[in-house]
């Protein structure tokens, strides 16, 4: 019986965790929705309560400030609480466009992801992009229109622009009663009641006024006609063009159920988190070179997807963080890191709540755990019961700046080595070495990057660099395809001086311009050239 019973609670635990990222261009209203989650979740009681994580607008280009809110995002990273007894993980994710690459490493961590849209600028670049990967994994999409307290798009020509720059196929799950200075509430489609918003509500949490019913006359009396009838008019539209919610179809990536509120105001927030509690995905299944690992399996297999280096330079030690995918993953047992094919225990992994990380026993799929690191782990590490599991999923994408990096101080060549090392194992950057004649060159999302790099090399190694420009486009992997060996030694030798090895030995091709990849592309159809490392 006793068995019976841990069984049930190992799959309770499972089927209770949900485990997910919040994505938005910058200043749309991210952390401002992730404060509100948690206030509703009852996480924090006071707004402002948890330090944003944020790299904050004056700072992109002062990397010391960016070095100082590094060490609140570690706090921020994972922030974790209870709702209606469900295990809510949010997994913070930067806006920065510099740090775009750890945002993308942090997706293949989450189960599900809310976008968050600003009403008055509509869909950004950097949402674009994001949700670019998303729909790629086909994670289960939700969409936050947020700022509904400005004046902003009207909300239909909102949803056709998230349709047709997103690719989403909207599904309205609440819609708004006006904007701006006439925004008065919230129709809850997805329970089917009315919420009033009171101008002032921020510092309250909930509605002003609600009604169970578009039918109750007191709502024509709270809202006015012509709101109210504006209102029937929207509705009856949202009923007849939007398709009618379908969990599967949201679950498989096919539809994107909308919110509309204000973070700020926490309005519409608990809609969403109410909605979200009941429709989001528990830890999933994932894949791996060898098979596809279920979550209910007994057997730990978790990965790591994001490396956070301490603050105090004086412990090089680090903070590695690991998505527990199957199995239960508890103190003090030896687990195999696949990589170096040797157990490794831990006497003090960290689990994360809303305001606090402490010491934990025993973690379930779908939880984030920090684990201690001296230099053992690298992006993408496996570690297991004892199977031999490699991940699939975490892949490089082409850096955007490239400069070579060389030693400043002869003496300090191997603290050098050693820094470029680790800093490339946390995902700072990229390294490349030409084929030529073996010259570093680091590869970045953005040019903050390499002013981190410089200053951590210095400060935490004792090492210094300089660096020197170089013109590189994009760097391409290359694939050489069935048949494809000629024009693979063609390529091989009259483009030699562009081609390198990244960290993992694969080739390169480090293409200097749009029109020369292009180029090399028709000329050499026996090659393929890939944007990112996986393919
Ligand atoms: P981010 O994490 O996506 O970058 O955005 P963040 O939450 O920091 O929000 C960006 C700005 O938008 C903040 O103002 C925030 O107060 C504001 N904001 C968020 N939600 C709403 C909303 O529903 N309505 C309105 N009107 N504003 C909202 P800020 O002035 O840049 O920062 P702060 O000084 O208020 O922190």
């Amino acid at each position: 019986m006793v068995g019976i019973f841990a069984v049930m609670s190992f799959l309770e635990e499972i089927a209770r965790r949900r485990t997910f990222g919040i994505i938005s261009h910058p200043d749309a209203g991210k952390t401002t929705l992730t404060e509100k989650l948690l206030l509703f979740g009852g996480a924090i009681q006071e707004a402002g309560a948890v330090k944003s994580n944020k790299i904050k607008k004056t700072a992109t280009s002062d990397f010391m400030e960016i070095e100082r809110q590094r060490g609140i995002s570690v706090a921020t990273s994972v922030l974790a609480f209870l709702y209606k007894d469900k295990k809510i993980n949010i997994l913070d994710t930067p806006g920065h466009k510099d740090f775009a690459e750890d945002t993308y490493r942090t997706l293949t961590a989450v189960d599900s992801v809310i976008v968050v849209i600003d009403v008055a600028k509509g869909v950004e670049a950097q949402t674009e992009k994001l949700v670019e990967v998303c729909r790629m994994r086909s994670i289960p999409i939700i969409v936050f229109i947020n700022k509904l307290d400005r004046e902003g798009k009207d909300a239909f020509d909102l949803l056709d622009e998230v349709e047709q720059k997103l690719g989403l196929t909207t599904v309205p799950l609440s819609f708004p009663i006006g904007m701006g200075y006439s925004f008065q509430g919230i129709y809850n489609v997805w329970k089917e009641n009315i919420q009033l918003f009171d101008g002032d509500s921020k510092t309250k949490i909930g509605a002003s006024a609600s009604f169970d019913s578009l039918e109750d006359p007191a709502l024509e009396t709270a809202i006015g006609k012509t709101a109210k009838e504006t209102l029937d008019e929207e509705l009856e539209l949202v009923r007849e063009v939007y398709p009618r919610f379908d969990r599967e179809a949201y679950l498989n990536g096919n539809q994107h159920p909308v919110f509309f509120g204000s973070a700020l105001n926490n309005f519409g927030v608990q809609e969403l988190l109410d909605c979200f509690v009941d429709i989001a995905p528990p830890p999933q299944p994932k894949s791996s070179e060898e098979r596809r690992i279920e979550p209910d399996e007994d057997a730990f297999a978790g990965f790591v997807f994001k490396i956070h280096a301490n603050m105090d330079p004086k412990h090089r030690d680090r903070l590695a963080f690991i998505k527990i995918v199957s199995g239960t993953f508890a103190r003090n047992v030896p687990y195999l890191h696949v990589r170096h094919q040797k157990k490794l225990k831990f006497s003090s992994p960290n689990a994360f709540f809303a305001d606090k990380k402490e010491i934990v026993d025993v973690s379930y799929p779908g939880d984030i755990v920090g684990l201690h690191d001296t230099g053992n782990f690298k992006i993408g590490d496996t570690l297991t019961s004892g199977e031999q599991i490699h991940f699939k999923g975490i892949p490089s994408f082409s850096p955007e700046h490239f400069r070579y990096i060389n030693n400043a101080d002869p003496m300090k060549a191997k603290q050098l080595n050693k820094g470029i090392d680790q800093l490339m194992d946390e995902g700072v950057a990229q390294l490349f070495t030409l084929e030529l004649n073996g010259r570093k060159i680091v590869g970045t999302v953005g040019a903050l990057q390499f002013d981190v790099i410089q200053y951590r090399l210095e400060h935490e190694y004792g090492a210094s660099c300089t660096y020197e420009n170089l013109n590189v486009h994009k760097a391409c992997w290359v694939e050489v395809q069935e048949g494809g060996e000629a024009d693979f030694a063609g390529f091989k030798q009259t483009k030699a001086k562009f081609l390198a090895k990244d960290k993992q030995g694969q080739l390169v091709f480090l293409a200097d311009s749009a029109f020369s990849l292009q180029m090399t592309a028709s000329k050499y159809p026996g090659i393929r050239f890939h944007a990112t490392s996986e393919f």
